[in-house]
């Protein structure tokens, strides 16, 4: 490919820390897959951020393999993206290292995402747990990536790593492209709310009965949006301070149907919530069916995915070790 033909470049990841949840999907894996035909696409199994809280190493193993799995079935084309497993290319936590150096404690301290996970695990907040945002920014800007698709708990993060390519390339020059973060609307799915805890990020690692599964069977889809947590007064209506329940639910059945809020709640009016919240469910488990059983089928072929990953590795490595070159080279290390 010539410079004048060169795609616009994409990074993006997942911890493989537990299975991905209809907010991995909502909230990124969607906009992977619509982006992936412009942009040159690196999607990433970040299993070195997994590590940032314990973990099972068999399950650690396994989830890496269904995730490059549920990202092929989602609709990224190993052939023209780039899937692969963090660990398997070496540059990514040596220009973390460097990164490091560029990171203050200060930024550090105020990202969100510590605060919460160091007081929801306080017997293990390791260091690595609080430098996590520069090993992120390690991963995005070894591609000069120039966008990274995220949902919205991750803002922060992708800021914080524009603030560090601005400092590094203030001090070296020109080395890394500033990338911009691509955040759903509000509406599509950019922050979705557990279902027993609306006001909480339905999140993988801290399954609060609230989650849904990209794996889950229909039978189990169904019985969470049943028992997904409403209120009292019975009108289906986006009002996301006094009806967070009803107005996560509204947002689930938006992005899965494409229907506005005004048709939604026309569709419900006088109808009370089983019906709306069994809608919702079948939505859900129609969107999920078709990739669930492409999965469960690539799944079965563990030669086909070693090869996908494999062959992605040695391309990320390539990609990502030009930009470390030039990185040691700007510091002064000894070319070897
Ligand atoms: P992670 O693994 O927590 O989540 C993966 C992606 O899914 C989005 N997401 C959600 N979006 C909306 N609502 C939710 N409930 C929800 N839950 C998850 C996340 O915003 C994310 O886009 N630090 C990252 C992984 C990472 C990364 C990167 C991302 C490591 N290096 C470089 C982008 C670029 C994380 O923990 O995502």
């Amino acid at each position: 490919m010539t410079e004048s033909t060169k795609k616009p470049v994409i990074f993006s990841g997942m911890q493989p820390s537990g299975a991905l949840t209809l907010g991995s999907f909502l909230g990124a894996l969607k906009n992977w897959v619509a982006l992936s035909e412009e942009y040159d696409c690196y999607y990433c199994i970040v299993d070195l951020h997994a590590i940032t809280t314990r973990q099972e190493p068999a399950d650690l193993r396994r989830r890496c393999l269904e995730q490059i799995a549920q990202y092929i079935a989602c609709g990224l084309d190993p052939a023209k993206n780039t899937l692969f497993i963090q660990s398997h290319v070496p540059a990514h936590s040596e220009l973390g290292w460097i990164l490091n150096c560029y990171t203050m404690f200060g930024e550090l301290s105020r990202m969100t995402q510590f605060k919460d996970k160091s007081a929801r695990n306080t017997d293990n907040i390791n260091a690595g747990l609080f430098t996590y945002p520069a090993l992120m920014a390690a991963d995005i800007l070894l591609y000069q990536a120039n966008l990274v698709p995220v949902g919205d708990d991750q803002r922060q993060h992708v800021e914080l790593a524009r603030d560090i390519a601005t400092r590094f390339n203030g001090v070296h020059g020109d080395v890394f492209t500033i990338p911009e973060a691509f955040i759903p609307k509000t509406t599509e799915g950019a922050r979705v709310m557990s279902l027993a805890d609306p006001t909480r990020k339905m999140s993988k690692s801290e399954p609060t009965g609230g989650c849904v599964y990209l794996m889950d069977k229909p039978e189990t889809i169904l019985k969470s949006f049943k028992r997904a947590v409403t209120d009292s007064d019975a009108e289906v209506r986006y009002d996301i301070k006094e009806k967070p329940g009803v107005s996560n639910l509204m947002s689930i059945y938006s992005s899965t149907t494409g229907k506005s809020f005004e048709t939604i709640e026309a569709e419900f009016a006088g109808q009370g919530y089983g019906a709306f919240k069994e809608a919702v469910g079948e939505s859900v488990i129609e969107r999920f069916r078709p990739i669930r059983e492409q999965a469960e089928a690539l799944l079965q072929d563990k030669t086909y995915l070693t090869q996908v990953y494999t062959e992605a590795a040695n391309h990320a490595a390539y990609t990502a070790n030009k930009t470390l070159r030039k990185v040691q080279k700007k510091l002064g290390f000894v070319a070897k």
